[in-house]
């Protein structure tokens, strides 16, 4: 959601400036800008539409030169996706120019102030204001200018600025928004991310919130938010840009689709030791589960997805009450949280603000929290007392996928760690769950031969106008992420609803034709599961069941069956999901839909 790039060195920096966009795209944006300093004072060009409309722009208008400039892909929030929308914005004697990821809350006092002090608004962002105060405030240096001027912002940022009065120097500063600065030889960078850094380095510094920071070609200087000097660790990124890049497939989707089997591997492999969890890294002792009360787990999207199934697995493993939380809902419900409560939450990119602000409550309430995070030094990873990461690499996609797969994974885990240490599993059990765990990448190979099967299924139902998934249990949870995936990928209406809640109202919209996917792949709740659909087929349902049940296609039951391997029924969602993701994938590019950047949808959601 935004995207912030900013560059000074010896090279022009349009080139490395619209370079770090691109790999910044998967964030969601509507328009994108660049500005640079050049001899006669600061030049921007902005467009609404893509990076590429852009890149003309650019040629169209003569280039823009320089080696010092700031470039961003804007996420509408305040103000309709326009060119004069688009970042970056001038101040008004044009000496100054903002890019700004966040939203700042207070715009609209500080704009009236603004406007009866004289300056006049030529946008309706409220990043434009910030441009107009660091004018205002501006005292000759930028590092206290720009301190000043934060202190009157109330709400989310990460902020780049660009000075024509300091033509050789990048400021930037943040809070509650992902921002690094990439160290280099000679040229330094800013960037919401690494993809964008990671072609001129791989050495980079996280901002922390309310840190300001100094860039020049040959020096970043870090300060805290009294304006002295901080020492900031150097980090190194441990993947290469060809993590980042489709390597042969058309989209990155189904490039991360494919990876799953390693995302797991990575994610569980360096954990089981002598066959048995060990999650030092996440400091998760037994004593903290024995005298666990309750787990809350928080998160958004997919990733409360994950956390739904993590909630069968624990309290199957565990018997410990588990709730799972929309963290938009948690944060604001006074939520029934103490010392004696752990609260997990789950996000892939460590910056969504909402799973941020419900862990801040649940910490302030006491309990005890542990970030499942698969960005390194992300903001979730940073505040929770502990982080487990997941190692599914950079996921560029909008949905996520490998993700989802790891966060199972290590939700898995966390539940035979909790189970041994309460004495509700055996050390047996214990072990025969992670010897399943460990064969779950091989086995999510073999899912994914369902490719071609799943491919033609999308062949025929692309059309169809709606799509209900059910199931049981574990199944159940797992339908809430395939249903999701559909409704992204291909913007086909869908509904995931529990087996056997379907005859309580909404069996009423079945109708000839309808889709319905049932997922079916816990042997206790199979008959169960069998007769809802039999229910919808008699009402002239499309049903396709995924199952890992030895059963054939039959006319009273269902028209295709997706059969995946099977696994312990608490594991089945990390087998079940996969023919799903292929599904929403290919009823998308049927459909003709932006498969990796669907429509209004960001990789990572920084507001509310
Ligand atoms: C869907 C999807 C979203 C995210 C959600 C949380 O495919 O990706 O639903 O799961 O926005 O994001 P993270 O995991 O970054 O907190």
């Amino acid at each position: 959601m935004c995207g912030i790039v900013g560059y000074v060195g010896r090279e022009e920096a349009v080139p490395v400036l619209l370079q770090g966009l691109y790999k910044l795209e998967y964030r969601g944006y509507d328009s994108a800008g660049v500005a640079t300093v050049q001899p006669d004072g600061i030049r921007i060009i902005k467009t609404k539409g893509r990076i590429k409309n852009l890149d003309d722009k650019i040629q169209q208008e003569g280039g823009l030169q320089g080696t010092c400039g700031i470039g961003h892909t804007r996420w509408a929030t305040h103000g309709a996706p326009s060119d004069v929308n688009a970042h970056p914005h001038q101040s008004q004697n044009g000496r100054i120019a903002v890019v700004h990821n966040g939203i700042i809350e207070n715009f609209l006092d500080l704009r009236h102030a603004l406007e009866a002090d004289g300056y006049q608004m030529r946008s309706q962002t409220d990043t434009e204001v910030v441009s107009h105060l660091l004018e205002k405030n501006d005292t000759g240096d930028g590092v206290q200018t720009l301190l000043a001027t934060v202190k009157q912002l109330r709400g989310s940022y990460a902020l780049a600025i660009l000075s024509a009065d300091r033509p050789q120097e990048l400021l930037c500063t943040r809070r509650d928004n992902p921002l690094i600065i990439g160290v280099g030889q000679g040229e330094n960078m800013i960037a919401s991310d690494i993809p964008a850094i990671i072609a001129k380095t791989k050495q980079y510094i996280v901002l922390d919130d309310n840190e300001v920071a100094r860039v020049t070609a040959d020096e970043v200087q870090v300060f805290d938010a009294q304006g002295q000097p901080v020492q900031k660790e150097i980090q190194t990124v441990n993947w290469d840009i060809s993590s980042a890049e489709k390597g042969g497939y058309d989209h990155f989707m189904i490039k991360e689709i494919m990876e799953q089997p390693k995302a797991v591997r990575d994610t569980v492999s360096p954990r089981i030791e002598n066959g048995l969890p060990r999650l030092d890294d996440a400091q998760l002792t037994d004593e903290m589960f024995h005298e666990l009360r309750n787990i809350h787990i928080v998160a958004c999207g997919s990733a409360l997805h994950a956390g739904l199934v993590g909630r069968e697995v624990i309290e199957r493993f565990a018997r410990v009450p588990v709730s799972a939380s929309v963290a938009s809902e948690f944060r604001y419900r006074n939520p029934i949280i103490g010392k004696e409560d752990l609260c997990i939450v789950i996000s892939q990119s460590g910056e969504t603000a909402d799973t941020l602000a419900a862990m801040r409550e649940a910490k302030k309430k006491g309990a005890r929290t542990i970030a499942i995070v698969n960005v390194v030094s992300s903001s979730a990873a940073r505040e929770a007392d502990s982080v487990l990461y997941t190692w599914a690499g950079p996921e560029i996609a909008v949905a996520t996928t490998k993700a989802y797969s790891a966060q199972l994974a290590a939700l898995y885990l966390i539940a035979i760690k909790a189970g041994l240490a309460r004495g509700t599993l055996t050390e047996e059990q214990a072990r025969n769950y992670c010897q399943q765990i460990l064969a779950l990448p091989d086995q999510i190979t073999e899912a994914l031969r369902t490719r071609p099967q799943i491919e033609h299924l999308a062949s025929l139902y692309h059309n169809r106008q709606s799509v209900f998934f059910i199931g049981r249990g574990v199944d159940y949870a797992a339908t809430q992420e395939a249903s999701l995936k559909l409704k992204e990928i291909s913007y086909i209406h869908s509904e995931a609803y529990a087996a056997g809640e379907l005859k309580h109202g909404t069996i009423s919209l079945i109708e000839e034709g309808t889709l319905v996917v049932a997922m079916a792949n816990d042997p206790d709740l199979y008959e169960k599961t069998l007769s809802n659909v039999k229910s919808v087929k008699a009402r002239g349902a499309s049903v396709i069941m995924v199952t890992d049940q030895d059963v054939e296609a039959d006319p009273e039951i269902c028209d295709f069956v997706v059969k995946v391997p099977t696994c312990d029924p608490a594991l089945s969602a990390s087998l079940s999901i996969v023919p799903m993701q292929l599904f929403s994938y290919y009823m998308g590019l049927f459909r003709g839909c932006d498969i990796d950047k669907p429509r209004n949808l960001a990789k990572s959601v920084t507001v509310e």
